[in-house]
């Protein structure tokens, strides 16, 4: 098949890779022009484990191809993805403009009747707009056919997006139109070719079944965060909790483990959007409110668990961070907790020692100031971060964190302090090691009173 893929993000460059990799023939159109010539040269301008291999065949192969020019991508095309961005606005609605703006091109440069898939993340109702925007082109221009849109939400994870995409737990079809329904079916078949995992349903419950995907993984965690700090009141283990209720098939463990939030490219911005959804229609959407001012308050609890040993300023402190993607696998900082976190220790005045495996260069980028102030170092290797250093806080629980030489670590560090952002460590291994830890809903036991039994006469 002729597809397009417009936008070269996370999204838009893994549909592509993933169909050409399939045998089919794939532009990849993006406005960003240092992006596209880094990607027809095989060179990747974001992490993705796997991305680079799969580039290369696929370019070898004549499959693939990257332009900055969207008339030259739709030379009888079949099917046009749009995985452009959807930021969020001020009023927390999702900022459809980059949708709507490629519907306006495509309706200006389309000149067959290609299937145009709505793979952003966008609200109930784009399909239709965009719909409506391309109709109103086609006619201006008394073409005779009409364009269908569909929408195809995705639900790749960065980090395992290749993995994600090749083999879907299912894919999401939000179509009226037969003939598009057909041709979706055929273009993803070798992507489920074990058994059938597509389906088909109205563009607007597609639209909706994103978001409620997200805010219902986004729930899972803020339930968690708002129960660890219950447990730490108690004297209870969270780690104890989540063991026992992931073991519950109903429950299962995904999702399920405190930490310092969540952040990224979607959950944030999502649920603000559905949060924006719902007053626009008038229904009170207050467990969803509760879900974000969770993950809001969560996101400081790292900069508590310092400044609540060390002091409110933090002038001549050091503190050592590992990991700032706002998760494991990719170099993306989009609302990452690190970004809380490193504003906070700027503002007290400390000076950080930072090191990720891939979102350095991100965060040389963000906060090329501080940087070039010495005010954030960022190192080649993690235990030199630890060189003096007044604390460790472990914010990415990348697998290269997972088993660090504790007694190493201390020789390095001016005080023993672990703040533990991801629960990664035992907390007695880690005391036994001389460090004081601060996990998320493990605090040591406090020794409680035993009730007072009353006399009975
Ligand atoms: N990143 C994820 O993990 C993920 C997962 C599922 C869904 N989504 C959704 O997919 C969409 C894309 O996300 P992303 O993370 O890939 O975004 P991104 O910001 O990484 O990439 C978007 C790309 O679109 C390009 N672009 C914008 N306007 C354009 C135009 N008019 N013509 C050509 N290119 C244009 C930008 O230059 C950019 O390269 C969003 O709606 C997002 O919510 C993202």
């Amino acid at each position: 098949m002729r597809i397009t893929v417009i936008g070269c993000g996370y999204v838009g460059l893994v549909t592509a890779a993933c169909f050409a990799e399939m045998g089919n023939h794939v532009t990849c159109v993006d406005q960003n022009s240092e992006r596209i010539d880094a990607l027809s040269n095989g060179v990747c301008p974001l992490y993705e484990p796997g991305m680079e291999a799969m580039l290369a065949t696929n370019l070898s192969g004549r499959r693939l191809a990257f332009t900055t020019q969207l008339n030259d991508a739709l030379q009888d095309v079949e099917v046009v993805f749009i995985a452009v961005g959807t930021p969020c606005s001020d009023d927390g609605s999702a900022d459809i403009s980059q949708v709507l703006s490629v519907a306006a091109e495509l309706g200006q440069l389309l000149n067959n009747p290609a299937v145009v898939v709505c793979k952003s993340t966008s609200p109930v109702g784009t399909a239709c707009r965009v719909e409506a925007i391309l109709e109103q082109q086609c006619q201006r221009r008394q073409l005779s056919w009409r364009p269908v849109v569909i929408s195809n939400p995705e639900f790749l994870k960065e980090g395992a997006a290749i993995g994600d995409f090749m083999r879907p737990d299912r894919i999401i079809i939000g179509s009226s139109s037969e003939p598009a329904n057909a041709l979706m079916r055929e273009l993803y078949a070798p992507f489920v070719r074990n058994h059938e995992r597509i389906l088909f349903m109205g563009r607007r419950d597609a639209e909706l079944s994103k978001y409620a995907a997200n805010a219902f993984l986004a729930s899972r965690i803020s339930f968690m965060n708002e129960l660890a700090g219950l447990s730490s009141q108690l004297g209870v283990d969270i780690e104890q909790v989540r063991r026992a209720i992931g073991s519950d098939s109903r429950i299962g463990h995904h999702f399920i483990y405190a930490g310092c939030g969540y952040g990224g490219s979607c959950f944030p911005k999502d649920i603000k959007a559905l949060l924006h959804m719902g007053k626009e229609h008038g229904e009170d959407m207050s467990m969803l409110h509760a879900v974000e001012a969770r993950n809001d308050k969560q996101k400081h609890w790292l900069l508590q668990q310092i400044t609540q040993r060390l002091g409110a300023n933090l002038q001549g402190k050091i503190i050592a961070l590992w990991g700032l993607a706002f998760k494991p696998g990719t170099d993306d900082i989009r609302d990452a907790p690190s970004l809380v976190l490193i504003d906070g220790l700027l503002r007290a005045g400390a000076t950080i020692h930072a090191y990720d495996p891939v979102a350095m260069s991100k965060i040389a980028e963000r906060y090329s100031l501080p940087v070039s102030r010495g005010q954030i170092q960022l190192m080649d290797e993690p235990y030199v971060t630890l060189q003096n250093a007044d604390a460790l806080v472990l914010v990415t629980e990348w697998k290269q964190f997972r088993q660090p030489d504790f007694s190493n670590m201390r020789k390095h560090m001016r005080l023993p302090l672990i703040i533990d952002g991801r629960n990664q460590y035992d907390p007695t291994q880690v005391r036994e090691h001389g460090f004081e830890y601060a996990g998320v809903g493990r605090a040591a036991p406090k020794k409680h009173s035993q009730p007072v039994l009353r006399q009975v006469v």
